[in-house]
């Protein structure tokens, strides 16, 4: 690292002031002469045909240049591996305008098109459409009965270990619960949108909202018979996603398939109204059975997940095998299963898998530690364990003891009296709470660009795009600290799949992903930059190999420190002013170690039993995520992920009305989600953690692991504070007054 590196500390972000200033563009402000406005009309039954649209009022409105329907639109793609994604669940994708089935309420029907986006909004409201009502099933309790366990989608996701029957049997010591979570959808601040730019030789470029520029892109060119290199996606900047956006949603093959036909640029904008149609984090239900003995020690962990799905995809992430990875134990039943309805299919939201699982185990071992009277936080110590035993490997580095001690410390954890109610602060009951946190810290192979110029320039690009955790600061300090400009020095570009190929963003992966390309691109462009240093007879870097030397404030120096030569001096004896490489990375699939972030989570609650109102008056994030390049942009992702926990304790929850098999939450007046007022002290602590084995940069990500385990440790505390377990998120005023 060099003097002027910026890597470990509080720097700001480079594209802070394009956002808050509005400089930066989303997917629908970009405008194009010539643009025409397309609304998107959808579904008001759940499930059945369209026998008929009549177009003919809405084509009458002036303004108005087409309406799409299944009954006149351009070709699309027949087989349905052609809309599968690179983040599409096992089963047969939806595809939009395809033809006359409706599968969910709230499935786009037709997009009707116009000079002017108000022209098309009003015109939609003039399409007659007559529907052949089929019964539909959405009652996610009544059908868990049917509830089956899905294959195909690649992943082990039931684990058996020992005989947990007999050994729940057998235990001293049980605790045999069922929890509950509602369906929450992500709600970012933009809008999907695409802005589909007719480029007049059959060329589109899309400005559209999504997580992978590549995905995108590789979609509309699969389901419209497009060559790769005939569309390009854009999405420079992105009004957050949370998962929302890593598959192609419909405004995108909506935008283009308009485009085409018209020969004309198209913008396709949804509603908030619309976006409660897009997929979902599934509701579930979670039985767990923990046996132990008195002491606590784990004898048995049993945990059903069950989750919903639609009829057409099984999507599922990882549930269950969580408490595998956290906790000893020699005899587990773990098993996940889905049940079918007719509504889209849920996607992922925010830690997939993680947030949901850790919510349920560690809910029941904050029970378990009641039954055995011990504390919560020494029930996770006796039980620790230093080997994932889903693989049976032992873990590169994991520093959860840390992250229990040090946020056990902040938080003031030892003045927690163990009785629950026997808290108090004036009128309002006080609870502490604790759990775990765990996410994969995962890898994929992405690929990076590095241009250097002359004058010190650098240029760092790579398709990924930036849905807010800062994924251009990152990639901006870590070139300019591994190529030794400074960080004013470097541009990124990012968001747009003509650039160097990389996955989406999401996962928690992208920094150690892009990055490793980003080292690997600036370390081919230093090779090159020495081998031109040493051109001359009289280079006083002669005989230097790579390794012999640094590169730092625009020299290049000899380790001994007995020689060095600029980068300018360089360039000019090769006679060049720029060197461009292109590199990319993946990670290590033969490592004998498992990869995870982990976390632990405090929280104070304080309820006011007369109105029941449930204040989180204070979260302790301890996270241990291996090297934290950025302390300032890492830890604004954790306390988002805080939020977004508080969120599902307390407010989220997306409500159906089975009559019509539609989810009757669909405004930011019915949909909570947390604001100023609900979020109190929220700290984040980073433990140290030193990984050499995951990748060169020993980094793992932070985007995820704040939401997995925060919902648990309030839910937890709600219960230390009123000595009510209220096991079905979220915990409204009404189930914590309910006898
Ligand atoms: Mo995240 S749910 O992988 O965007």
């Amino acid at each position: 690292m060099t003097a002027t590196s910026t890597l470990g500390k509080p720097t700001s972000r480079i594209d802070g002031r394009a956002k808050v200033t509005g400089a930066a563009k989303y997917a629908a402000e970009y405008n194009v002469p010539e643009l025409a406005h397309g609304f998107v009309v959808t579904s008001a039954i759940a499930k059945g045909r369209i026998a008929r649209i009549d177009t003919a009022d809405a084509l009458a409105v002036d303004g108005v240049i087409a309406v799409f329907t299944h009954a006149n639109r351009p070709k699309m793609a027949a087989s349905h591996e052609k809309y599968c994604d690179d983040v599409a669940p096992a089963g047969k994708p939806f595809r939009p305008l395809y033809d006359d089935r409706i599968r969910f309420s709230f499935q786009p029907v037709a997009l009707v098109v116009a000079e002017e986006p108000e022209i098309a909004r009003f015109a939609a409201l003039l399409l007659r459409i007559e529907y052949q009502q089929e019964p539909h099933e959405t009652d996610f309790e009544k059908q868990r009965g049917h509830a089956f366990i899905a294959k195909g989608d690649g992943e082990t996701h039931s684990h058996k270990r020992g005989n947990a029957g007999k050994a729940f049997a057998d235990a001293p010591l049980k605790v045999d619960v069922e929890y509950r979570m509602a369906v929450e959808h992500h709600n970012p601040m933009e809008m999907f949108g695409a802005t589909a730019v007719w480029e007049g030789d059959g060329r589109i470029t899309v400005y559209d909202k999504t997580q992978g520029p590549v995905n995108a892109r590789n979609y509309v060119a699969n389901i419209f018979g497009m060559e790769p290199d005939e569309v390009r996606v854009l999405v420079p900047y992105m009004g957050g996603g949370f998962g929302s956006g890593l598959r192609p949603q419909y405004e995108l093959p909506l935008a283009v398939l308009a485009a085409r036909a018209l020969k004309r640029s198209v913008r396709v904008t949804l509603t908030r109204q619309q976006m409660f149609g897009l997929g979902y984090r599934a509701g579930n239900i979670q039985s767990l059975k923990l046996g132990a003995e008195r002491d606590g020690r784990l004898l048995s962990f049993g945990h059903e997940f069950i989750g919903m799905t639609s009829r057409f995809e099984a999507f599922q992430r990882t549930y269950v095998a969580w408490s595998s990875q956290l906790y000893k134990c020699a005899n587990t039943d773990l098993v996940q299963k889905l049940v079918r309805l007719d509504q889209n299919s849920p996607c992922d939201m925010r830690a997939p898998g993680g947030a949901e699982g850790l919510y349920a185990i560690e809910c029941a071992m904050d029970e378990l530690a009641a039954a055995a009277n011990v504390d919560p936080l020494e029930l996770r110590l006796i039980n620790y364990s230093d080997r994932d035993q889903m693989e049976d490997k032992p873990y590169s580095s994991k520093e959860l003891r840390e992250c229990y001690r040090q946020g056990a410390e902040r938080f003031g954890w030892s003045r927690r009296k163990a009785q629950p109610r026997s808290m108090k602060d004036g009128n309002e009951l006080v609870g502490l709470g604790m759990a775990s946190g765990i996410w994969e810290a995962m890898q994929l192979e992405a690929c990076a660009r590095a241009v250097l110029g002359a004058n010190g320039s650098l240029e760092i690009a790579s398709a990924t795009a930036d849905i807010g955790p800062g994924t251009y600061t990152m990639m901006a300090q870590l070139g300019a600290d591994l190529m030794g400009v400074p960080l004013d020095n470097v541009t990124v570009k990012l968001g747009d799949s003509d650039l160097p190929q990389a996955p989406v963003e999401g996962g928690s992966f992208t920094t150690a992903s892009v990055g490793s390309a980003v080292a690997a691109a600036c370390r081919a462009v230093q090779k090159d930059l020495l081998r031109l240093a040493q051109k001359t007879d009289a280079s006083p870097l002669k005989g230097a190999k790579l390794d012999d030397v640094e590169f730092a404030d625009g020299w290049i120096r000899r380790k001994d420190g007995r020689a060095e030569v600029s980068f300018a001096d360089a360039m000019r004896a090769g006679k060049v002013d720029r060197i461009e490489k292109e590199a990319s990375a993946a990670p290590n699939h033969k490592s004998k170690y498992a990869h995870y972030t982990h976390s632990a989570v405090f929280a104070e609650v304080k309820v006011d039993e007369e109105l029941g109102v449930i204040r989180v008056t204070r979260i302790v994030s301890a996270v241990a995520a291996g090297r934290i390049l950025n302390p300032k942009i890492a830890g604004s992702q954790i306390l988002g992920a805080v939020v977004g926990g508080i969120g599902m304790a307390l407010h989220e929850e997306t409500a159906t009305d089975h009559r019509f098999g539609r989810f009757m939450v669909h405004n930011f007046a019915d949909y909570h989600v947390p604001v100023n007022a609900d979020v109190h002290g929220i700290e984040v602590i980073f433990v140290e953690e030193k990984d050499d084995e995951i990748n060169p940069l020993g980094v793992k990500g932070v985007g995820e692991i704040g939401i997995v385990g925060t919902a648990a440790a309030i839910a937890n505390a709600i219960y230390h504070a009123t000595g009510k377990r209220v096991r079905d998120l979220p915990i409204t005023i009404d189930k914590l007054m309910r006898e």
